[in-house]
């Protein structure tokens, strides 16, 4: 079925480029993009046009790293370091997804929060429950929501009621990947917590497991200094950090690290050589004082960078506000650099948040023809007029505006 989509469009094919039609039609085959056009042809007569008028349909957003079970906890305990934190606050709130009625609660809260800010595209990790994780899954499904998700694997170093045996974390594993082999949008990603978190034996069999299956790996990496102090003396024979993930097979162009704070040169090589996706999380760098990542230093070596909420060391779900930190962030290194380094602009922020993660499910940037539709239709029009898309588009990131995005599609589906 023919479908035409007709407002301001603008899309960010590459990094600081934005593409405008002021108007433009979408036109859809089934949900994918076909055409994107300035004039309607006459072979279009007769075919219905929703017409969005003034407002802007742009893509929507992809979230590379968040959690799920620590939602409840969204914008509270942000004054410790991140191992502190972890015990204090997240791993007692993970705990309680052992509660499936707790479970089903949650997250069909916040799978439609997602999509009423605007993200159809997650990696997302769950908590170490097999069951909730299923039920993660089928509420991110319900809601519209399409990509990855992961049962969390943790079999040292966990908290009371958060640990699982090297035994049960393998046999659960294994459990999880037969049970959800039905979503059609939501698909599995291995999720070995964090170095800290897994013993050698359990990086081996999760690093065999995607090599096997062929799936996609996600973590963290390089967060925190006192982390890193952890992870060398679990690792005296790894030089880096990456090299515990590298090792056990854990480290290719499927592999999404979140963070990498203090990811150096030589770690920031061995990124770009495997084609590992860093998954900058400002909101939660800052909040955790983490540090500040050097974005701009990994996307001039040719690293892959997209942007994630880290809900709940990050503070909102709104993509809108994670691009403005990264923003923000970007020229807090910048000050940091002694002014050497460039902040990025809002055509580059809106690129991570957009087409840089959905690269990570193998899409094209930008409304690209023959890609199935993720797209928003956003509306400033009750505040003051601006002359041109891109003011309006750098407005909508800077500007909290509640209530903008009127209408979303995930995967050529009208999810709102
Ligand atoms: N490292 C290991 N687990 C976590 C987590 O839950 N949040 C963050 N920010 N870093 C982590
Ligand atoms: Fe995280």
């Amino acid at each position: 079925m023919t479908t035409i989509l007709k407002g301001v469009l603008v899309s960010a094919p590459s990094l600081g480029e934005l593409e405008i039609h002021a108007p433009g039609y979408l036109v859809l085959e089934d949900g994918v993009v076909s055409e994107v056009l300035d004039v309607l042809p006459q072979r279009y007569a007769g075919v219905f046009v929703e017409d969005f008028g003034n407002r802007l349909i742009s893509q929507s957003f992809t979230d590379l790293h968040l959690h799920a079970p620590q939602y409840p906890m969204l914008g509270t305990g942000l004054d410790l370091p991140l191992l502190d934190w972890l015990n204090a606050y997240a791993f007692p709130t993970e705990a309680r997804f052992a509660d499936e009625d707790y479970a089903r609660e949650m997250y069909c809260k916040l799978a439609s929060e997602l999509i009423r800010n605007g993200t159809t595209r997650v990696c997302m990790f769950s908590s170490l429950h097999r069951k909730a994780t299923l039920i993660l899954m089928e509420e991110l499904e319900k809601a519209g929501l399409t990509g990855f998700v992961g049962k969390v694997n943790m079999d040292r170093n966990g908290g009371k009621n958060l640990q699982e045996t090297t035994e049960e974390s393998m046999q659960e594993t294994l459990r999880w990947l037969e049970e959800c082999q039905d979503f059609p949008h939501i698909k599995p990603v291995l999720t070995p917590r964090f170095t800290p978190s897994c013993s050698d034996e359990l990086m081996a069999f999760l690093g065999k497991l995607a090599v096997e299956r062929g799936l996609p790996v996600q973590s963290h990496l390089s967060e925190n200094t006192a982390e890193l102090e952890l992870v060398r003396q679990l690792h005296p024979d790894c030089a880096q950090y990456w090299e515990t993930y590298a090792k056990y097979g854990l480290w290719t162009e499927q592999t999404a690290m979140a963070h990498c704070v203090w990811s150096d040169e030589r770690e920031r090589a061995a990124m770009r050589k495997a084609g590992v996706t860093a998954v900058h999380c400002a909101d939660s760098n800052l909040n955790l004082c983490s540090g500040v990542s050097p974005v701009r230093a990994l996307l001039n070596e040719g690293v892959k960078v997209a942007l994630g909420s880290d809900v709940a060391g990050g503070d909102t779900l709104s993509m809108f506000d994670v691009v403005a930190s990264t923003i923000r962030a970007s020229k807090a290194r910048r000050i940091l650099d002694d002014w050497k380094t460039d902040f990025l602009t809002s055509a580059e922020g809106w690129y991570l948040g957009t087409s840089a993660g959905a690269a990570f499910f193998g899409a094209k940037p930008g409304f690209a023809i023959g890609e199935p539709l993720h797209a928003l239709v956003l509306d400033d029009g009750a505040l003051p007029p601006l002359s041109t898309p891109e003011e309006r588009l750098s407005r909508f990131i800077t500007r909290r505006q509640d209530g903008a995005v009127r209408a979303v599609w995930s995967d050529g589906r009208r999810v709102l």
